[in-house]
């Protein structure tokens, strides 16, 4: 993918008259660039994915199993032709949409809400730093925390991660830096303000379903240590409580 076939995909989300411009470049990544863009609605997040995205589902096999692939993609994907490499940044893009859409179906759980798909790119909700401005929300590894803050977004946070799990899906690359903060305080000032924004998780381009993928367990797991490990530099306090555990002994009892 190249400079011309973001200007596609640009022209497309005009034409359609899903943004005016874009605004700003938040982040460029290794897999992927992010924008700000202004939409009718207000500013909204325009991910665009490299042409190398999907890299690890190419080099890492514990996030494709379980998917099925026909045999001539599966050739292709083998043996990384032109053919095999966009098939694998497809399949990474397609799967934060398809993620994103199902988390964002019933409404209660704390992720972007996804726009659209066009092309290499994602359109989806902008998470602010505070309502009405346009400064990301911070990432949960740029914020200091006090020992309380800490206890109160970690159970925020494993509360997230039941009830991804509960849709069946586990983000499998869970960490303080796909964890987006929105200010606390600015949301606090109105007498009448309404209950502190909760975090955000982002990024799910790797995230596997545990009825398909063997190694959901393990990457739950990880998951939840990875995040508990991170506020318990806050406070030692801070316990998961079995969650994973818990979790995937309901999943395997056939209640979840
Ligand atoms: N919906 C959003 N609202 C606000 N900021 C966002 C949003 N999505 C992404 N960002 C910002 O862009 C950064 C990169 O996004 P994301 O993690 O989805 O992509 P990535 O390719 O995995 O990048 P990285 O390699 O840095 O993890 C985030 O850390 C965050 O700061
Ligand atoms: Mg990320």
């Amino acid at each position: 993918m190249n400079e011309d076939d973001f200007d596609l995909d640009l022209g497309a989300m005009r034409k359609q008259g899903m943004i005016t411009e874009i605004v700003g470049e938040l982040k460029s990544g290794k897999e992927a660039t992010v924008y700000l863009a202004q939409a009718p609605s207000g500013l909204i997040v325009v991910k665009r994915f490299r042409a190398m995205a999907g890299r690890r589902f190419h080099t890492d096999a514990k996030y494709r199993q379980g998917r099925q692939m026909r045999e001539r993609d599966a050739r292709a994907f083998d043996r990384r032709t032109r053919y095999g490499r966009a098939y694998a940044q497809n399949t990474w893009i397609a799967a934060e949409h398809g993620m994103l859409r199902r988390l964002g179906r019933s409404g209660m759980l704390p992720v972007p809400r996804v726009i659209a798909r066009v092309g290499a790119c994602i359109l989806m909700e902008f998470i602010a730093a505070a309502p009405g401005s346009e400064r990301p929300a911070a990432r949960l590894i740029d914020a200091r925390l006090d020992p309380a803050c800490a206890i109160r977004l970690h159970s925020e946070i494993m509360l997230a991660i039941i009830g991804m799990f509960e849709r069946h899906v586990v983000h499998a690359d869970l960490s303080p830096f796909n964890i987006l903060l929105p200010d606390r305080e600015s949301h606090a000032e109105a007498e009448s303000a309404p209950a502190a924004p909760r975090p955000v998780v982002i990024d799910f381009p790797q995230a596997v379903d545990p009825r398909k993928n063997p190694n959901a367990r393990e990457l739950l797991a990880h998951d939840v240590e990875q995040v508990t490990r991170h506020f318990q530099r806050f406070d030692p306090n801070v316990v998961d409580n079995d969650v994973a555990a818990r979790l995937w002994a309901k999943f395997e009892a056939g209640s979840l």
